[in-house]
């Protein structure tokens, strides 16, 4: 069921600083949830993301036969469906989760019988043709309704392709791993700009073997997955929101425990550098292939500089570009966003809504088919904020919002839940005013 809509009145701040530990990354506890649910075995899980799309990637799997329960001590466990899903009389509830959607056709394409996948209103409006294409011409029947959700598939066995992904999106070269696993043949995903690779790494810790070259990746169907017992790295595009606070308060000091640090997904920390930000990362270890450290961000005293995000950066950053560009004002030379047409199809249409939202708070700010000029050197005052349902959209202008002249009203501030339901609670903790 939706949250209640909800505001949220945010003041500005003074300064940023406070050590913190933050729930687990949402793109590793997908894959381990989905992956746990169809392996032998009972699978351990610390620090499994604590928002609303990764439950529904465990409701999901639970529904489809595995067993899933929640310790009191937060941690969850997985009994997996040792390799064969049962289709379930209803629909499968993907709740506002593309990742859940994407990924888990990508398992249900190679098992017998129908499954019919279904979203929310924001899910049903994204792109799915991407993921039906490459798995019709694996061999199993993926019905759209009007290129969208709800799915149905009719599981069939598969055999392996070679498939060069048009549109970088690691939620469809992962659906495509998890077909090629169950498929006759390796099957062979090709990538112009390296996504996150946590796909990859899941399958190798739940035990398969895979190949990596630069550009793409194999794996030979038929091969088994064993349960394992992991701790679940603290989310980075979570982390994303207090880093770019604290970059914006000279004097600010903000440290993070645990944190994932992929490389695939830690250019965020590269771009504060290059805007001016202290970074500092220690610590390092290995959990699962993921590595995990601290980070210590600390804002430049002269502010921060400014620059362009695009090509590859941006399919990397896909996630972190609101915060970007709501900071962006703050900034000296501002934040220049390109090659990111597919902010328009994620929760929301994610540049017409920073671009609005920007503008409510005074900002001047060009929109462009594919990303954003936000001019630096800005001053902005408090607004109402129109999140769109959107979690991301909620926490970007939360974090805005601490630099403007006045309150701003943050609402649909609910939809933070989605990925980080503790956000607002940490910003205030880590905010002096
Ligand atoms: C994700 C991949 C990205 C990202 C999403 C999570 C993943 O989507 O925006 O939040 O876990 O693989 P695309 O695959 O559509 O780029």
């Amino acid at each position: 069921m939706p949250a209640a809509a909800t505001e949220r009145l945010i003041q500005p701040a003074r300064n940023i600083q406070g050590s913190l530990r933050l729930p687990g990354d949402k793109s590793i506890s997908h894959r381990y949830a989905l992956l746990g649910g169809l392996a032998e075995g009972t699978t351990r899980l610390t620090n499994f993301s604590t928002g609303a799309d990764c439950a529904s990637s465990l409701a999901c799997v639970g529904a489809l036969g595995a067993l899933v329960t929640h310790s009191s001590d937060g941690s969850v466990e997985i009994t997996g469906a040792a390799g064969h899903f049962r289709p379930s009389a209803s629909p499968l509830d993907c709740g506002n989760s593309g990742s859940t959607m994407r990924m888990l056709s990508g398992l249900l394409a190679a098992q017998s019988g129908a499954f019919t996948l279904a979203g929310d209103a924001s899910l049903s409006r994204r792109p799915m043709e991407r993921i039906r294409k490459p798995l019709a011409q694996m061999g199993a029947r993926v019905e759209l309704t009007d290129g969208h959700a709800p799915i149905t598939i009719h599981g069939a066995p598969l055999t392996a392709i070679d498939y060069a992904t048009p549109i970088p999106s690691a939620q469809v070269k992962t659906a495509l791993l998890f077909a090629g696993l169950q498929a006759s043949g390796t099957t062979t995903v090709g990538e112009s700009v390296r996504t996150r690779d946590h796909g990859e790494l899941a399958l190798r810790a739940f035990g398969a073997t895979i190949q990596r070259s630069l550009d793409s990746v194999s794996i030979a169907g038929g091969q088994p997955l064993h349960a394992i017992e992991g701790a679940v790295p603290g989310d980075i595009s979570s982390a994303a929101f207090f880093l770019c606070a604290a970059a914006l308060f000279p004097g600010s000091n903000l440290i993070f425990d645990a944190l994932g640090l992929n490389p695939t997904r830690a250019t965020l920390l590269d771009v504060l550098t290059a805007l001016g930000a202290h970074i500092g990362v220690l610590n390092l270890e290995d959990k699962h292939g993921e590595l995990v450290g601290v980070v210590q961000v600390n804002a430049p005293p002269q502010g921060l500089t400014g620059t362009t995000i695009s090509g590859a950066l941006s399919a990397q950053l896909i996630d972190e570009l609101p915060v970007l560009a709501a900071i962006g004002p703050y900034t000296r030379n501002g934040i220049r966003i390109r090659d990111a047409k597919e902010l328009r199809v994620k929760e929301s249409d994610r540049i017409a809504l920073v671009a609005a939202n920007l503008r409510a708070m005074g900002a001047e700010v060009e929109e462009f088919d594919d990303g954003l000029d936000v001019p630096g050197g800005q001053t902005l005052h408090g607004a109402e904020i129109d999140s769109g349902g959107d979690h991301r959209i909620a926490m970007a202008f939360s974090v805005a919002a601490l630099r403007a002249t006045g309150d701003t009203l943050i609402r649909g501030a609910e939809s933070a839940a989605i990925s980080f339901p503790e956000f607002f609670d940490l910003l205030d903790r880590i905010t002096e005013r």
